[in-house]
């Protein structure tokens, strides 16, 4: 296994050296663990897409310390005033687990848009990513850090263990507080669009920009990830079948939740089970004593990652309202259990 390195003095500024060198580095951020490399650098961006097999038409999100530094990488001038005004509003709920799509990106290196006429930027909250951003004084371009279309890692375990190429450091900051990728917000006239679900919930949005547009890719199952990059209908999966608790997907299911005999089932619920129904399973583990939605996001790729380590054949996870936070679990769990 890879070696985890805590976030020491020494082991910050040695992550600083390898990142403006052009290197590659796995890093903690509030929602999941990253993979970054300097967004200015062309061939440190070559890395990362080669480290985790990732097409080069998915875009990456690029991580900035502040709104200031924000806006060295993109030009506003010619925005129309609402756009600014958006920027304005999502200001205050930096640093945090919300991307912004914005348009007119300059100054990185071209495959971090992968041709976009607009670039996805964030300001996370984790203290040691903010520590390193501020250290290496350059945008950090960094998707998950997880192979391609596998679960995203919420621990520094997670990374040390999926073997990605190239990587030259993994600095630990425990585990993620979130535990989702983030809200991904594009900014644009007349109104902001949601384009992926996590836990700056669209109620929140709601209140923040007054109103806003929807197109997560929820429903559409065949578009063309060069149309809608990282939305494709299957996305973070496990290896093995997951079904939903209560949910039949007719239109992707290859298997039936039928053919698998409790036994060979791993069972995630939300909240304890009673023990003569968890015995039942072949693997088990409840993601919150209380059923508490934050607590499930949390640890929900950790039980997943466990699941599919597991010997059992299948996973069977609860689901819940898609309410807050329950809306960004579901299109997770949904985009999991796609075959
Ligand atoms: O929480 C997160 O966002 C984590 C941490 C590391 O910050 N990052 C993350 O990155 O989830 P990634 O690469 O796994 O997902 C980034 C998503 C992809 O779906 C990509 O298509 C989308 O952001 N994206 C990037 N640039 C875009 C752009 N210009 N327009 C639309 N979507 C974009
Ligand atoms: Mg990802």
């Amino acid at each position: 296994m890879f070696p985890i390195s805590p976030p020491t003095e020494a082991n910050l500024t040695s992550a600083a050296e390898k990142l403006l060198a052009g290197d590659i580095v796995a890093v903690p951020t509030e929602t999941v663990y990253g993979l970054a490399g300097d967004a200015t650098n062309p061939s440190a961006v070559a890395a990362i897409y080669s480290a985790k097999g990732r097409p080069s038409t998915n875009p990456l999100i690029v991580h900035v310390h502040s709104m200031d530094a924000a806006r060295l990488w993109f030009d506003s001038s010619n925005w129309k005033a609402e756009v600014n005004e958006q920027l304005t509003a999502a200001a205050g709920l930096w640093p945090g687990p919300l991307t912004l799509v914005v348009p007119n990106p300059r100054g990185l290196a071209a495959a971090v848009t992968a041709g976009n006429h607009s670039v996805a930027i964030r300001m996370p909250s984790h203290p040691v990513f903010l520590d390193l951003l501020r250290r290496c004084g350059r945008p950090l371009a960094a998707p998950s850090a997880n192979p391609s279309n596998y679960v995203s890692p919420t621990r520094a375990e997670h990374v040390a263990e999926s073997n990605l190429q190239g990587l030259a450091m993994i600095l630990d900051g425990g585990r993620c507080r979130v535990g989702l990728e983030s809200t991904i917000v594009r900014l644009e006239f007349p109104v902001p669009t949601l384009l992926r679900r996590g836990a700056e919930t669209v109620e929140h949005l709601r209140e923040v920009f007054g109103e806003i547009a929807i197109d997560d890719g929820s429903g559409d199952e065949n578009h063309s990830p060069l149309a809608a990059p990282g939305r494709m209908k299957k996305h973070y999966s496990p290896s093995k079948p997951l079904f939903i608790r209560g949910h039949s997907d007719a239109t992707t299911a290859t298997v039936d939740l039928e053919e698998f005999p409790a036994t060979s089932l791993a069972r995630i619920s939300f909240q304890p089970l009673p023990e003569e129904e968890r015995r039942e399973f072949g693997w088990y583990r409840a993601l919150s004593e209380s059923g508490d939605l934050d607590d499930v996001a949390r640890d929900l790729f950790d039980a997943l990652r466990e699941a599919d380590r597991s010997s059992c054949r299948a996973i069977l996870v609860d689901s819940c309202q898609r309410v807050g936070i329950g809306a960004a679990i579901m299109d997770r769990l949904q985009r999991a259990s796609s075959r």
